[in-house]
């Protein structure tokens, strides 16, 4: 797979939502200089644009790979928490006539936190950036559609997949979008997410199956496909 398109401005916001692709250089200056510094001109400025794009397509190549088989012949996909868009990319790429929502935040915090948010007052991400990923990469503007979650004004209808990596019940409580989702499921929709606390959510849907581990990090969070409101 060649990897992705990536400017210096998306190589910073990939680098700010997935801080495993910071090398030892970077962490030592994040550490030395602080999150403030290190969000608002380290993470833009001290960084390997090229050697970012080639990590960032890999992990995301990995990330298709634990969804993979919910994912076959499915048309409709939300994404809450996207990031830059990578894994949602592959899936428009590889699924010609996929077509994805997007829903996310349209500031970077002044310095982010990576634990978890009560207030869901973090946010990570520039929309404007992520239509320039889609659009450097050739997605054109029909196979997708993006919602700030600050205006609220978020789709309704039924999606086949609902897509929230690392971010619903991740950095933030599920409550936030408890909801919304039950208006944009069917009894067909399948809800894939990271948490904590898997089990939680065996009282709260009917299906509940864990795909992925992540027992070397510090969260030790679970990612689970769920369907079907209790
Ligand atoms: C750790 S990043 C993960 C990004 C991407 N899913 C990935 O796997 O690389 C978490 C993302 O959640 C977004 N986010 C935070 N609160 C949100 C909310 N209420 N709705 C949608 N996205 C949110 C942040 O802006 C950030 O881009």
């Amino acid at each position: 797979m060649k990897p992705f398109i990536l400017n210096r401005n998306l190589a910073q916001l990939a680098l700010l939502q997935r801080i495993e692709l910071a090398d030892y250089k970077l962490k030592k200056i994040r550490k030395t200089f602080g999150r403030y510094l290190f969000s608002k001109f380290f993470s833009k400025y001290f960084i390997d644009v090229k050697r970012i794009s080639e990590n960032y397509s890999k992990i995301m190549k990995e990330e298709l790979d634990t969804i993979k088989k919910f994912t076959l012949g499915k048309k409709k996909f939300l994404s809450i928490g996207a990031g830059i868009g990578g894994l949602e990319l592959l899936i428009l790429k590889y699924t010609t006539d996929a077509h994805v929502s997007f829903i996310e935040k349209n500031y970077v915090s002044n310095k982010i936190k990576y634990g978890w948010d009560n207030l869901n007052k973090e946010g990570y991400n520039d929309l404007n950036q992520l239509e320039n990923f889609l659009k450097n990469n050739e997605i054109s503007k029909q196979r997708y559609q993006i919602f700030d979650f600050d205006k609220k004004n978020l789709p309704i209808s039924y999606f086949d997949i609902i897509l929230s990596i690392y971010s619903l019940d991740y950095h933030y409580d599920f409550e936030i979008y408890s909801n919304y989702l039950k208006k944009v499921m069917s009894k067909d929709t399948v809800l894939i997410f990271d948490t904590i606390r898997p089990k939680y959510f065996e009282n709260i849907f009917r299906y509940v199956e864990i795909i992925k581990e992540d027992l070397n990090t510090v969260h030790k969070s679970k990612r689970i496909a769920c369907g079907t409101f209790k």
